[in-house]
């Protein structure tokens, strides 16, 4: 006698599955579980069953019933609410739709070849707050309150001692701070200047780097980053180093790379010079180890500071900055 109502119940489902409107829906559900419906019948015909027979066929009768109630009232919602998919109007033959798929931005790609280069000289990489206190982004590195120097970094403040850091330098003193030479480190990240036309961003990244120990020259700084640029772009290309000035290197310079467009001849990408200027860097200054309380009769060091966007653009052949923060599909799509 179970049977029976299982057959019943399988009937009603297979029909459901078939009905295309409400109307069908509605009669159905008639046929089955209205006053003379057939799971009705049944169970108000229990009484003429075998005594012992009863009990279970009642069970199973009113779990049938309950199901189908829900299984009507979910179909009855679905369908008012236009998702049926018995109505023919979505054809679930038909292939999915592909997911969009995402890609690194050049950006992030250029960060990390610079970081993994470097990993595998033996650097481990730091990073530090981008909302930085003035001691760190300025006083610590040797440029007090009135130098000139803060000229060379339009400032974003958030208040009178707290500003959105202008360089990854800061991070050079955090790291400092927290451990003993020998140090050997790289630390990407967002920097910020008030700035912006055609070549400049308010938001833009630098890759800092500090090595120190007893004994480091200027030798060693120009090998390692001979090393890099060989490394992103070929053994051909040469670098230039320029005196310069910075308030937390001692001697200073910034580094010129051979024009990777027209290999020193000159075009409107390197202003017809041939070289472009891609870091600044220099020996450690000794007032910036004094700041962090190391021996700077034992040990020496250097660091270097570079412009993400600038070895983005030279890699992949950019020649509008703009382009990296427009977030256009058609552009991202290409690396
Ligand atoms: N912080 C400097 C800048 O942003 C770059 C730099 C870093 C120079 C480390 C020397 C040493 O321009």
């Amino acid at each position: 006698m179970e049977n029976r109502i299982e057959q019943i119940e399988a009937e009603a489902l297979a029909s459901l599955s078939n009905a295309s409107d409400m109307e069908q829906i509605k009669s159905l559900s008639v046929k089955y579980l209205g006053r003379k419906g057939l799971v009705t019948l049944f169970l108000r015909n229990i009484s003429e069953l075998p005594v012992e027979e009863r009990p279970e066929a009642g069970k199973q009768a009113n779990i049938t019933k309950k199901r189908l109630e829900a299984v009507f009232e979910e179909a009855a919602k679905r369908m008012a609410a236009g998702l049926s998919d018995n109505s023919g109007a979505i054809d679930v033959t038909l292939p999915g739709r592909p997911a969009a798929q995402g890609s690194l931005h050049p950006i992030t790609t250029t960060t990390r070849r610079i970081c993994s280069i470097f990993a595998r000289m033996g650097f481990d990489i730091a990073e530090g707050p981008e909302v930085e206190s003035d001691y760190y982004n300025f006083e610590a590195l040797n440029i007090p309150k009135n130098h000139p120097a803060r000229d060379m970094q339009d400032t974003f403040y958030v208040s009178e001692n707290i500003v959105l850091r202008t360089h990854t330098s800061p991070i050079q003193v955090h790291v400092m701070e927290q451990n003993a030479p020998p140090i050997r480190i790289v630390a990407p990240g967002k920097v910020y200047r008030c700035d912006s036309d055609l070549t400049h961003t308010p938001m833009f990244h630098q890759v800092e780097g500090l090595l120190v120990d007893e004994a480091v020259s200027f030798g060693d700084l120009k090998g390692i980053l001979e090393s890099l640029a060989h490394q992103i772009f070929d053994e051909h290309i040469r670098l230039r180093f320029r005196p310069s000035f910075f308030p937390f290197t001692e001697p200073s310079a910034e580094v010129d790379i051979l024009c990777v467009m027209c290999r020193g001849k000159g075009c409107k990408v390197c202003s017809q010079t041939g070289w472009l200027e891609v870091m600044g860097c220099g020996m450690v200054h000794p007032a910036v180890f004094e700041n962090v309380g190391y021996n700077t009769r034992k040990y020496s060091g250097f660091a270097f500071g570079m412009g993400v966007e600038r070895l983005a653009m030279l890699k992949y052949g950019i020649n509008d900055l703009r382009m990296f923060f427009e977030s256009d599909q058609r552009f991202l799509r290409q690396f």
